[in-house]
């Protein structure tokens, strides 16, 4: 098991000599390395048995270290940055030399974000390098939103999680891309409601299994072990099942009992949905239900990327 611990110097000790650190950002845990160590990156993708065809999100301590690592940075995307970073907005722009292949598998551009969480903030403040981080579980399974879910499965990869307690947003960042229009290649933390006003229009382009321009949109992910069926409530119930268990957004389903149950946000409100969904689907794992009923949220601002990872989830 790794130690868990608010040691930033520790933490920092242990990037610099080219380890892996799990990190604590506003959306989910991350795999952290050096992002310009070849080397170092290849640890991530061993630890979490991630394909190469996946690339990796670069975290960034602001837009000064941004421009380090790209070409140029569009007049749109300084604005956007300059209103939503530190936070969960991930901008994919055409790569300068010194980012290695290996991090964006080959694609000429690269992930860019600046996480919101003072504890990661300070770290890359600290460090020379950017640091590459996809999220801290192994490749396919839901992502981590404690440090504790980080120990579980990735305790025996990683010496040291920086514990920045629970995850405040989530669901991972937002991606968006600007090669002919801005599009949202991943639904995520910040809403196109937020994006929209500066934006534009968006174009959304989500998934699949062949989309070149998120390799790891694939159709089937953030996948918990058991058979998920999602539904609106009329359509959970329409099923009887003796062993299920439930997620819900407000209101527990008539019929099931209470101990396997999982309301989402009493209070109706998408935010504190999409901040237990991770860890709801984690405890419902680790029952003996049989089958796990996830009821869809109102398809708007975060109950999109709610609802895409059910989807995902259940596929
Ligand atoms: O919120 C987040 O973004 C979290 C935290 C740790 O920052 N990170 C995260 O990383 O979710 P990961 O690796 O689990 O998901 C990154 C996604 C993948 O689907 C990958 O295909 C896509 O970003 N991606 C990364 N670089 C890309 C690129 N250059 N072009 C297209 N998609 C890219
Ligand atoms: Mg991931």
């Amino acid at each position: 098991m790794a130690d868990i611990g608010k040691d930033i110097t520790r933490a920092q000790q242990l990037l610099l000599d080219g380890h892996l650190v799990a990190i604590p950002t506003e959306t989910v845990y991350g795999l952290a390395a050096n992002a310009l160590n070849e080397k170092a990156v290849l640890e991530i993708f061993k630890a979490k048995n991630r394909p190469h065809f996946d690339p990796l999100i670069v975290h960034v301590s602001g837009l000064a270290q941004a421009e380090t690592l790209v070409e140029s940075i569009p007049d749109i995307v300084k604005t956007l940055t300059q209103k939503f970073w530190p936070g969960p907005l991930t901008v994919l722009l055409p790569k300068k030399e010194i980012v290695p292949d290996l991090v964006t598998s080959g694609l000429n551009t690269v992930g860019l974000r600046c996480p919101d969480h003072t504890l990661t903030l300070e770290l890359l403040k600290n460090l020379p390098f950017p640091l590459a981080a996809p999220s801290a579980n192994p490749f396919g399974y839901v992502s981590p939103t404690t440090p504790q879910h980080v120990n579980e499965q990735l305790g025996d990869k990683v010496s040291y999680i920086l514990d920045g307690g629970e995850c405040r947003v989530g669901i991972e960042s937002t991606i968006l891309g600007f090669e002919n229009t801005p599009t949202v290649y991943r639904l995520g933390g910040l809403t196109l409601e937020a994006l929209e006003p500066i934006t534009g229009p968006l174009h959304v382009q989500l998934n699949s299994s062949s989309n070149p321009h998120a390799p790891g949109q694939l159709q089937s992910h953030y996948a918990p072990r058991k058979k998920i069926l999602v539904g609106t409530r009329e359509q959970l119930l329409a099923h009887s099942y003796l062993k299920a268990g439930t997620i819900v957004f407000q209101n527990q389903l008539p019929g099931f009992s209470d101990v396997k149950q999982v309301i989402l946000s009493p209070s109706g409100n998408l935010e504190e949905a999409a901040q237990h969904l991770f860890a709801a689907l984690r405890q419902l794992d680790k029952t003996d239900v049989e089958i796990i009923l996830a009821e869809l949220v109102p398809e708007t601002g975060l109950g999109r990327a709610i609802n895409d990872r059910l989807r995902r989830a259940a596929h």
